[in-house]
């Protein structure tokens, strides 16, 4: 227990200063920082944040799907996410004939709203650090594998005194700072979820893959959802009778807009990031992870490319999946110049020569060099990992085989495979797997060391004498190429589907992985996270006077910040707003991604914008601001000093997206897009006015 109360000191004392802007904070802790946040000029209180007994304005913020946000901005339900979070479901729901993706989708009645099945949402009902009872019956003598157990029976335990399936009450315990601190987190998840509208791809992914990541930008990256619920306003699985659900808190709307120096806030998810990460782990992501990464996905997405530019059915096929591919790998570019720009690695050395040396003579003694040790074990492991994920991982048609023969696995079931087949070929395009097949094996040649390929890959580079002659045997031999086969399976057929060799390819890359890669990276994992939980502790007696904060783990959290340009090199000043008149500039017929519909030139040439210009008689699209976002606060609402909706987050600026190791005030800024443009959006190019009669304006 000593270890616990040490810890809890550290934490107490240093919540004084920060670094500019950088931090992601909880929202029951926020009392800590709220003098902070006042002082920068916001004009409510903790308690209008987050309140356990009262509304506040975290009742009007979800998770949305596996990893994105989304905001309540109705009294019935409406909710706000980003386009590209709601891209999934408007691709679900699109075809040559209905392209959603395309034209746009706005549900003129509410019974045009369309379901999505497995979306669901997730309310925060409250948080609360539990560190005591889960590290309660933890002794400084226990081994690790002893305390892992304990905290786990632990969290069983509270998670299960908590669920509530009736009331859709599900909970998570969460370690922060490495397992030095749980907070139990309750949610309230609702399953029906419908889709209202989006704007067609030409608004919403303005600009595409282009223009994400960067600044200046024009997107309108929105779309709209209503949460329903049965008719005591209980979450509930989707049914005809369930109405729009009544949310306890909703934003009101500000359409003021903002100007350079204004505070805002954003309420969000933010999935994943790294900011007390040793110099040896930045060292890999910088010079081996992300470089061998981006490598592989530009490999990908080249082939996609040329097939996408070669069908419409093929572009809407992979639209969604290669977003994905792309999204990631323009980030990591970003990454690597952004952590090289900083210094990273040898500011982070200084760093923990200075702790080792403060260390010298306490518990904390010798860390340093042990992390460092981890690491370079761990290396060979870890690339072996990154490597298989991004080849093996990445062959559509195997792991695709792999889910069926699972589902044999599991028990055949006729309508689950129907199912599947049919989600799996609806967007299957075989020559650009075949190619992309080719391409990534021949890499995998080259870059996997021997010791971690299987027997099987050399037998099948021996047997057909090439990559080409490999694909030609593979995509002709598996019956997964055929999707009228695969819909003739029946119960009988599972050493079929077993022995096919789509599964035999997948199986054999696993085996290996499982027995020469895995329980290693597992082993130093664990020692390596043990270690950083003392290093954690030890860093924050060490910096007393830094504002920590735990890294993000898709755990609700406040950024807070202002509206600001910057500099991106010598030069170069970004002003933090984007106008129309941006889009305008952009446009290009004859370039997809930059072929704006015809209304909004219109309405452009005839400058008739109605209510949503700005001061300056333009109709504004993006801002950018200092907050401190990541992964998983796409869609998060924007908040200005008087609690009011001013954007949605849904971007970083490129030369900003080290911030998940390191934050860089001069140029880190998330980037959102201003409500005016949402509603500008609604109004005049859907013609969806009723939605924005549902909304409640700020005076
Ligand atoms: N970069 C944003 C995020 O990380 C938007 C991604 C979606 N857009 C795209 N063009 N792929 O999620
Ligand atoms: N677009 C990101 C998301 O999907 C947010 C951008 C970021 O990583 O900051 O969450």
């Amino acid at each position: 227990m000593k270890r616990i109360i040490t810890f809890f000191l550290a934490t107490t004392l240093a919540v004084l200063t920060s670094k500019a802007d950088e931090g992601m904070w909880l929202p029951s802790l926020i009392s800590q920082r709220i003098a902070d946040m006042q002082e920068k000029g916001f004009r409510l209180s903790a308690e209008d944040i987050y309140s356990i007994n009262e509304a506040s304005l975290k009742d009007a913020v979800v998770l949305f799907g596996r990893g994105c946000t989304g905001e309540l901005i109705s009294p019935e339900g409406l909710l706000l996410t980003n386009h590209h979070c709601g891209y999934s479901q408007i691709q679900k729901h699109s075809s040559v004939e209905h392209d959603y993706l395309k034209d746009g989708f706005w549900a003129m009645s509410r019974s045009e709203e369309l379901p999505n099945e497995g979306l669901s949402v997730s309310f925060l009902d409250r948080m609360e650090d539990v560190t005591e009872i889960i590290l309660k019956g933890c002794t400084d003598e226990m081994t690790e594998e002893e305390r892992r157990e304990t905290v786990r029976k632990a969290c069983e335990e509270l998670i299960e005194k908590v669920t509530d399936d009736k009331k859709g009450l599900r909970a998570t315990v969460e370690a922060l700072y490495y397992g030095n601190q749980y907070f139990l987190f309750v949610y309230r998840e609702f399953k029906d979820i419908r889709l209202v509208g989006a704007p067609p791809s030409s608004i919403g992914k303005f600009g595409g893959d282009t223009d994400n990541w960067m600044w200046p930008r024009h997107t309108g990256d929105f779309s709209i959802f209503r949460i329903y619920a049965d008719k005591e306003n209980n979450p509930a699985e989707y049914s005809e009778n369930n109405v729009p659900y009544i949310p306890k808190k909703f934003f009101k709307i500000s359409l003021d807009g903002v100007n350079e120096g204004d505070f805002t806030f954003i309420y969000g998810f933010p999935g994943r990031t790294q900011e007390y990460i040793h110099s040896e782990g930045v060292r890999y992501i910088e010079e081996v992870s992300d470089p061998h990464k981006i490598h592989l996905r530009t490999i990908r997405l080249d082939i996609q490319k040329k097939y996408m530019s070669q069908s419409q059915a093929v572009r809407i096929m992979y639209s969604s999946k290669n977003a994905n591919v792309a999204n990631a790998w323009k980030k990591w570019q970003g990454e690597v110049k952004g952590l090289k720009k900083m210094n990273t690695v040898e500011v982070k050395r200084q760093l923990e020569k200075d702790f080792d040396a403060w260390a010298a003579d306490k518990e904390y003694k010798g860390l340093v060099s042990k992390i460092d040790g981890i690491y370079k074990e761990l290396e060979p492991y870890a690339f072996a990992t990154d490597y298989f994920n991004e080849t093996i991982r990445a062959v559509e048609l195997s792991t695709f085989a792999m889910s069926v023969a699972r589902l044999y696995q599991k028990g055949f079931d006729e309508g689950e495979l129907s199912k599947m087949a049919q989600t799996f070929y609806k967007d299957y395009h075989l020559p650009i797997d075949k190619e992309s097949f080719i391409a990534l094996m021949k890499e995998y040649g080259r870059n996997m060391p021997e010791r971690f390929q299987p027997d099987y890959y050399k037998k099948m580079m021996a047997d057909h004498g090439s990559e080409e002659a490999w694909a030609e045997a593979l995509f002709v031999n598996s019956l997964f190429a055929d999707k009228e086969k695969v819909k003739a399976l029946t119960a009988e057929d599972k050493e079929t589907v077993i022995n096919d060799p789509a599964t035999e390819f997948y199986n054999e890359f696993v085996k290996i992985h499982a027995a020469e890669v895995l329980p290693q990276s597992r082993r130093l994992n664990n020692e390596l996270q043990l270690a950083y939980r003392d290093y954690m502790r030890g860093l924050m007696e060490f910096q007393k006077d830094r504002a920590f904060y735990p890294d993000a783990n898709l755990t609700l959290r406040v950024a807070y910040g202002q509206v600001k340009g910057y500099s991106p090199s010598d030069g170069i000043y970004f002003t933090p707003y984007s106008t129309l008149r941006g889009i305008i500039e952009k446009d290009n017929p004859d370039i997809f991604d930059y072929n704006i519909p015809q209304t909004l030139r219109d309405i452009w040439k005839n400058k008739d914008y109605g209510k949503w210009a700005g001061k300056d008689g333009e109709i504004p699209v993006c801002f950018i601001a200092t907050n401190h976002t990541s992964g998983g606060n796409s869609g998060s609402p924007v908040i200005n000093a008087d609690g009011n909706l001013i954007g949605i987050n849904f971007d970083r600026v490129w030369e900003g997206t080290m911030s998940d190791i390191v934050f860089d005030p001069e140029v880190c800024r998330n980037i959102a897009l201003d409500i005016r443009y949402v509603l500008f959006t609604i109004d005049r190019i859907g013609n969806a006015g009723h939605l924005i009669d549902e909304m409640v304006f700020a005076e």
